[in-house]
Order: structure tokens, then sequence, then C-alpha cells
């Protein structure tokens, strides 16, 4: 006791340095934290505002273990506690209990018409800008004569300001109609949870859709060489289909390190059947009914692109390879003729795309076929 007293007077001037530092630090973090919420709740208006919405959506950092602690901590407003005893199983385990309730849904989508694609985009709460970006370029719902095109927001519920988002977000969806919401958190971790939202979807509300594509938000996408080249409307629609930028032979990364580690207990085998990477990839609608089911059946896993190659490995249906350089998993600097001739590249945020896109548009330069 001593001696310990005797250091930190001699060590004074350190010690007093060290409380003033975190006496700051503290101030700022708190401050941080304080900002946010009642940021959130001032009144969105989501026509404009961009800065806002950017702000908003810097509030997400990646740290699964941070994710975790985040959960804890926030006892998110009227959520099923769904989950079995924290003791039995793996903290990135997922739970997947089948009934997720919808809080916000488009039941009637397709009845108003049968969609010759839907496109399912990826986005967490608070990605307004993201959205709108989305909306206003490869989104923005044309109809090619005979190809009905439909494309909705999946989201979950956003693990620290679930209360004050749900308000911006129901906005949202009354103006666009265009978000589906159900009731899990929205982390990382949890973003299968999302993918089987979109498939549940269209099993339940829109079986009659021919095409489901699973995107994410940070890519480009070319719709019309998608469906041109792929999909073509003129022919009979493809059974159990689905297409994309194909990984083999790849393995779980086992170190926790990464933002994609995958842990034994949860997905115990060395490799992955055959799948299609995350940013972008298309299947027949029958087969989104077939993973939905086959995915109440067998253990869900974190990543959300290695478990759709397990659920089609469990179906007994193998991936379909795509002509070369279609799906691009890693960032291409903008080039229209060579843009006009590919279906997806990532890391395309919503600035760049708004920038790019109306030179993609403008069909005057002409691209050698
Ligand atoms: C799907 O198509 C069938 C037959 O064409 C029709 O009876 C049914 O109403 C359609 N369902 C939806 C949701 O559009
Ligand atoms: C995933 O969502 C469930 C249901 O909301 C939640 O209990 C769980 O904590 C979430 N997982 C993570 C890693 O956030
Ligand atoms: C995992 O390995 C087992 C045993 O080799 C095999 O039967 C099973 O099909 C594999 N599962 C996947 C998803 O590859
Ligand atoms: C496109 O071509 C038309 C006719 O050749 C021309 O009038 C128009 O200005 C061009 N637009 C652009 C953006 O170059």
């Amino acid at each position: 006791m001593k001696m310990i007293f005797r250091t930190q007077l001699q060590d004074l001037p350190t010690v007093a340095l060290f409380i003033l530092c975190s006496t700051l630090l503290f101030l700022l973090v708190a401050r941080t934290e304080r900002e946010l919420p009642e940021m959130i709740s001032l009144p969105i208006k989501l026509q404009g505002s961009p800065d806002y919405a950017r702000d908003l959506e810097s509030v997400t950092g990646f740290e699964w273990e941070t994710e975790l602690d985040r959960t804890k901590e926030a006892k998110p407003f009227g959520l099923q506690s769904l989950e079995p005893p924290a003791a039995t199983r793996h903290p990135l385990e997922i739970i997947y209990p089948n009934d997720y309730r919808f809080r916000l849904n488009e039941p009637n989508k397709c009845m108003e018409r049968k969609p010759f694609l839907v496109l399912l985009v990826i986005t967490e709460p608070q990605h307004v800008s993201r959205r709108k970006a989305i909306r206003q370029t490869w989104g923005h719902e044309r109809s090619v004569p005979g190809v009905s095109i439909l494309c909705l927001f999946l989201t979950g519920v956003h693990p620290r300001f679930g209360s004050p988002l749900q308000h911006l977000l129901e906005e949202e969806s009354s103006i666009y109609r265009d978000i589906i919401q159900q009731d899990f958190l929205d982390t990382y971790n949890n973003l299968t949870l999302k993918t089987l939202m979109g498939m549940e979807w269209i099993s339940k509300f829109c079986p009659n859709a021919t095409y489901v594509m699973k995107v994410d938000s940070d890519i480009f996408l070319n719709v019309d060489y998608m469906v041109s080249k792929l999909l073509q409307p003129h022919l009979p629609p493809k059974k159990d289909y689905m297409t994309g930028y194909i990984y083999r032979n790849t393995k779980p990364l086992r170190n926790k390190a990464y933002k994609w580690y995958v842990p034994q207990e949860v997905y115990p085998n060395d490799t992955y059947p055959a799948y299609c990477g995350g940013p972008g990839y298309v299947l027949s609608a029958d087969l989104a009914k077939k993973i939905y089911q086959v995915a109440k059946n067998i253990k869900v896993i974190n990543m959300e692109d290695s478990f759709m190659g397990i659920c089609l490995h469990e179906l007994g249906i193998s991936v379909t390879d795509s002509p070369w350089g279609l799906f691009n998993m890693y960032k291409i600097s903008y080039e229209k003729c060579q843009f006009s001739k590919l279906v997806v590249v990532h890391h395309y945020g919503p600035d760049e795309l708004l920038q790019i896109w109306p030179d993609f548009q403008d069909q005057n330069k002409t691209c050698d076929k």
C-alpha cells in the first residue's frame, strides 16, 4: 500500500497528466454519445440534407466484439427475446427462429404486378443517403417493355438507436413504400438474417416474381445488361438458378481479428461449398423459396454469401458460372464503355454513383459492341 502510494507521489506529474487526459477523453466520448440520439430525433427532410444523412451513416463501425457489447448494453425496444441460454451457444451463433416479425412491410407490391426482377438491397436503418442515391440511379424502377423491376430495401433494427431511427424509417417508408424491416438487431453478424428475410418476403409476398437479385448498397449495378445478357426475358425462366462471382474451395476465417471471423462452433467444416460473392448475386425466384425452406432446418452462419452456398449444397443444387468479368468484387475505375458490358462493381458509394450516373445514362457516346 505504502509503496504504491509513494510511487504515485513520485509520479505525480505523470498521474496528473493521465487524469487530465482521461477526463478530456471521457468528456469527448460522453459528448459524442449524447449528441447522436438528439441529432436523430430531429425531424429529417428526406428529400434534402445529404450531410445529415451522411452523419447518420458514420455511426456504424464494424468490430464484432464491439457489436456484441453494444447488443448487450442496449435493450432495444420491444424485441422478442428468442435467444437460447447464452451458456450453450457461441456469441456469434445466429438465432433464426423463422418468425421474426415484419415491422415495415409492403405486402401488396406483387399484387399490383408480377415483377420479372426483384432487387433486394441490403441497407442499415441509418443509410438514408445510400437509399436515396440508389433510388435515383440503378434502383430506379423503369419498366423495360415486358420487364418489370421492383427495388426494395431490407433492414433490421439499429442496435443502439432503434427507437429514434424508427420514426425516420417510417417516414421514409411512407414516402417511398420500398422498405422491408424485420425485428432483429441490425449488426454485421446478423447480415444473414437480412438475406433470409428477403427470401421469406419473396416466398410469402411475391411468389410470382421470376428472378431475384440480392445486392449490397455500395455497388455499381447495370440492370439492363444483366437482364439482356443473363436473364433474357424472351427465354423461358430458368429454374434452380444462381449466379454471380463464384468462390470455390474457400475456407472459413478462423482468426478473431477479422470482420469475417467464423468460429468452429458456428461452421465446423474446413471449406465452404461453392457460393456467389455477397455484393451482388442473382437467382431464380423458385430457388429463393427453396432457400427459405431449407434454412429453417440447418444451422445459420454469419457469412450470408457462404450460407447461401451451404443452402444450395443442402438442396443438391449447383451455382451456375457466368461469363468472366460481369461480377466484380473489387473496385474498377469508372469507364463508360467498360461499365456498359458488366453487371456489378463493388465499392461505389452514393456520391460516386450519383456523379457517374448521368454519363452512364447518356446514350450518345457509342461503345463498341
Ligand atoms: C400469381 O399468379 C397466379 C396465377 O397466375 C395468380 O392466381 C395469383 O394471384 C398471383 N399471385 C400474386 C401474388 O400475384
Ligand atoms: C442478432 O439479432 C438477434 C435478434 O434481434 C439478437 O438477439 C442478437 O443479439 C443479434 N446478434 C448480434 C451479434 O447482434
Ligand atoms: C461438411 O462435412 C461433412 C462431412 O464431410 C459433409 O457430409 C457435409 O456435406 C459438409 N457440409 C457442407 C456444407 O459442406
Ligand atoms: C446527343 O446527341 C444529340 C443528337 O445528336 C444532340 O442534340 C445532343 O446535344 C447530344 N447530347 C449530349 C449530352 O451530348
